[in-house]
């Protein structure tokens, strides 16, 4: 059964773990997630962005694929399935298709817009018993070819926007998405930490998970950071793990031309690295 985000992550913020986000491309990458999560006994977030939700036929294709593999596969730890960087509008579609959990992105607002959206999506969620991450300080990362270094929040601003009572805060803390540039100047702690002591309990969220280095990742979990987005390492995985699929001519011997034979590598490399981004989280053993 899916829940929301809610308890695993007030559990982890206390706690002083991270649970990871995933995010979701296709059935093989749930199923990679999903089985990992089951084997190391971790609470774990599906993340679905707005073009995989399209990819996959829609949020409520995604709802009913999710659903029935963690019944079908028996997966008994919590799982939450949670839309990424939603519009106001994929909100309410993600709620209607069966989402336990929506993130609402109103970072490019005005703040008085963004607490307006965020304020009212607070009271659907209560009523409906999901979980809402919003976000203050956009999150740079690669748009049209231009890397954008990231943002840093105005910790009052995250406070008002914690204040309207949001599960988890996401705030740019010079985070950004992809792979980082050679010349990045690394996360702000400092931004950080007068985030979490305006905010106290809320669970931050760490978007861009990609190449952080282990030692910032366990920095910024001691300074309350509580839910670590990870999608463009477990592409690269993917991706390279084909490939050698592929140049080694294992596709052209017996029945290698099999899809499901020649996308096992692909997954397998998922679960090798979200396993080991749950060790480094430390929330394995936390479900
Ligand atoms: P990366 O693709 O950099 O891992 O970021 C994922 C993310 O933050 C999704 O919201």
């Amino acid at each position: 059964m899916l829940v929301n985000a809610k308890e695993m992550l007030v559990k982890a913020k206390a706690g002083k773990y991270a649970v990871g986000q995933f995010n979701i491309n296709n059935l093989e990458w749930t199923k990679a997630v999903l089985e990992t999560a089951q084997e190391l006994s971790s609470p774990v977030i599906l993340g679905v962005s707005a073009g995989a939700g399209k990819y996959m036929c829609g949020f409520k294709t995604v709802a009913a694929m999710v659903d029935a593999m963690v019944d079908s596969l028996g997966i008994t730890v919590p799982v939450a399935l949670h839309l990424d960087h939603g519009t106001y509008e994929d909100c309410y579609k993600c709620i209607e298709a069966g989402f336990s959990s929506i993130m609402f992105d109103g970072s490019h607002y005005p703040i008085e817009e963004n607490i307006a959206k965020t304020k009212e999506l607070v009271d659907v969620c209560a009523q409906k018993g999901l979980s809402l991450e919003a976000e203050v300080g956009a999150i740079g990362g690669e748009e049209d070819g231009v890397v954008g270094m990231g943002e840093c929040a105005n910790p009052d601003e995250c406070k008002m926007i914690a204040d309207l009572g949001v599960t988890m805060l996401a705030a740019g803390i010079g985070n950004i998405h992809g792979k980082y540039p050679a010349n990045w100047a690394g996360l702000s702690f400092e931004t950080l930490d007068a985030i979490q002591q305006k905010t106290g309990d809320m669970p931050l969220v760490l978007h861009g998970g990609t190449g952080i280095p282990a030692d910032m990742i366990k920095k910024a979990i001691s300074l309350g950071v509580a839910k670590i987005n990870v999608n463009t390492e477990c592409q690269i995985a993917f991706t390279a793990a084909v490939r050698k699929y592929i140049e080694e001519g294992k596709d052209l011997q017996g029945k290698g031309f099999d899809p499901r034979k020649l996308l096992a590598p692909g997954t397998q490399a998922i679960k090798d690295t979200v396993k080991e981004k749950m060790e480094l989280f430390g929330s394995v053993n936390k479900a």
